[in-house]
């Protein structure tokens, strides 16, 4: 059942090229997680290189990645492991090709990632590795403790920084994807703080943009991660699919009136128990591997026990840890659970599960091609096929840094097209006023954060889904059809985007898999779902 977006809007603001400043690149590169870095860091090995941010360098969801980034690293361990793993968690919707390929790319490229600087932490002069839930085998390479992403991300930023020919632009947001009738991408048009609107021309485009968790009310993701690279994507008439796929993370701290931290699933993987609000240990009831379950089952598992016990949340038991080295383990964690008087050696961590991952996105094929030329995408926003219905924890670093490379690799074999080759006839695009009255801007994203936690979460059933999108029709009619001039304003409407189409497809979906669980529909139901399901609006 396709879904026809109203107010339906090419671009979200005018568009008029002769009186826009523009900028030239071979390839340019829209995000700068750990995806982004790795692919403009290969494209820079021929390419003049533009990478531009919404944010900084640092402000990222891989920045604050905690557990670490899973891949064969240990003589216990095998890639046929490592692939069967990934491959019982997908719940039957991953692409086995894509899993071998991230697979097997992965020892060389965190072996790569050492090279460059990342301080994994290390055992016996090699990479320290631990547990988390759905891995048979202990392969998760962590630094600083539980900072991975941090670690990650820093010898990203030093490597790129090295390189001349990557031009990086902080504070740019990119409002839209420029295409023509060719259906070839001719780069963005976006807003550059403290310059205005400008135009980015590139032979390549790669779209890494991250994810969607700030739809959610509850949600582990930093405030830049509003789904703007999904719905500027659909609006190009790009093919996104598994967009009902959203992973919900078990543990982020929770304490009423503070915004929600995450707390590494390596604390589980390392031994730390989940209690409900008496104090009883529960996950066994749900699951033979108990607090070591697919993270979906632990997320539902802890709802469960938060309703019938008629608690806001549950506990993470780590008492039994030695405080000392709990503290040089876990230092982000230690520090975080201090700063609220939480004593980790006496007192329980109150948790409860928060939007994490989002799982669907542009889809994309073992080049990282999106179905626009010269439009590539890696990382959260591209749906490979390596996740399936539910993503192994510590597998996502691993996929943006091996589809980051792909995608520069592509970029440097496809220069030659370059810019020059392309129709990029003046291009003007008008908007006529709408007479409708405005919404409080904020207003509406609050209220659609708090609709999408309570109607399209971690349980869902066909009337609630069927309310939320009426309510996001009703107000995407009062803000897709207007023209903000801020990305905050835009960021509304990319949500307001987004959500009806993870909605819709929830709603389509009427059986359970993975992270998607509909209470009416509890069963798998591979006769008619064994199968993607994707939306696009090309016209
Ligand atoms: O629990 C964590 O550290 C999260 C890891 C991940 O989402 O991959």
């Amino acid at each position: 059942m396709p879904l026809r977006q109203p107010e339906y809007r090419r671009y979200l603001v005018p568009v008029d090229t002769s009186s826009t400043q523009q900028l030239f690149c071979d390839c340019l590169v829209i995000g700068a997680g750990i995806a982004g870095l790795r692919a403009a860091i290969e494209a820079a090995e021929t390419c003049n290189v533009v990478l531009v941010t919404k944010s900084t360098l640092t402000d990222s969801n891989t920045w604050n990645a905690q557990g670490g980034i899973a891949s064969v690293l240990g003589e216990e361990d095998s890639l046929e492991e490592h692939v069967a793993d990934t491959l019982q968690t997908g719940c039957g919707l991953c692409d086995e090709s894509i899993v071998r390929l991230v697979v097997s790319h992965g020892p060389e490229l965190v072996h790569q990632l050492l090279d460059w600087g990342t301080d994994f932490d290390m055992i016996d002069g090699r990479i320290d590795i631990t547990r988390e839930g759905g891995h048979s085998k202990a392969r998760i390479a962590h630094a600083h403790g539980d900072s991975t992403g941090r670690g990650i991300a820093e010898a990203l930023i030093q490597k790129a920084r090295e390189k001349q020919n990557i031009n990086v632009i902080e504070r740019f947001f990119a409002i839209d994807l420029i295409t023509n009738q060719d259906k070839q991408c001719l780069g963005i048009i976006g807003y550059c703080a403290g310059r205005g609107f400008q135009i980015i021309r590139s032979s390549n485009t790669i779209l890494a943009t991250g994810g969607a968790g700030r739809l959610y009310r509850e949600t582990t993701n930093p405030h830049i991660a509003t789904a703007d690279g999904l719905a500027m994507a659909y609006r190009a008439g790009v093919v996104l699919r598994d967009m009902e796929f959203m992973q919900f993370h078990p543990t982020t701290l929770y304490i009423a009136g503070a915004s929600r931290a995450l707390i590494t699933e390596t604390l589980r993987g390392e031994g730390a128990y989940l209690l409900d609000n008496k104090g009883r240990r529960f996950m066994s009831e749900y699951h033979e591997a108990a607090e070591l379950a697919p993270r979906d089952i632990v997320s539902r598992a802890i709802l469960d026990r938060m309703l019938s016990t008629k608690s806001t949340h549950v506990y993470l038991d780590v008492r039994h840890f030695d405080k000392n080295h709990f503290a040089k383990r876990f230092p982000l964690i230690s520090e975080l659970c201090e700063s609220f008087d939480i004593d980790v050696s006496t007192d329980l961590i109150p948790v409860r599960p928060s939007a994490h991952y989002m799982i669907g996105g542009v889809k994309t094929d073992i080049e990282a091609r999106t179905n626009i030329a010269n439009l590539y995408a890696c990382g959260e926003v591209a749906s490979t096929g390596l996740h399936g219905a539910n993503r192994l924890g510590s597998n996502s670093l691993l996929e943006g840094l091996v589809f980051g490379r792909i995608a520069g690799r592509q970029a440097t074999q496809h220069r030659h097209h370059g810019v020059n080759g392309m129709t990029f006839h003046r291009m003007k695009y008008e908007i006529p006023t709408s007479d409708r009255s405005r919404l409080d801007t904020d207003d509406v994203r609050n209220s659609l954060r708090a609709l999408m936690w309570r109607n399209v979460g971690i349980t869902r059933k066909g009337k609630h889904l069927e309310e939320a999108e009426d309510i996001i029709r009703f107000w995407q009619q009062y803000v897709i059809d207007k023209v903000f001039d801020s990305p905050y304003g835009w960021e509304c409407q990319n949500m307001l985007t987004v959500a009806a189409l993870m909605t819709h497809a929830a709603r389509t979906r009427t059986e359970s898999r993975g992270v998607h669980y509909r209470q009416d529909y509890p069963k798998r139901n591979d006769a008619q779902f064994a199968h993607h399901i994707e939306q696009s609006d090309m016209v």
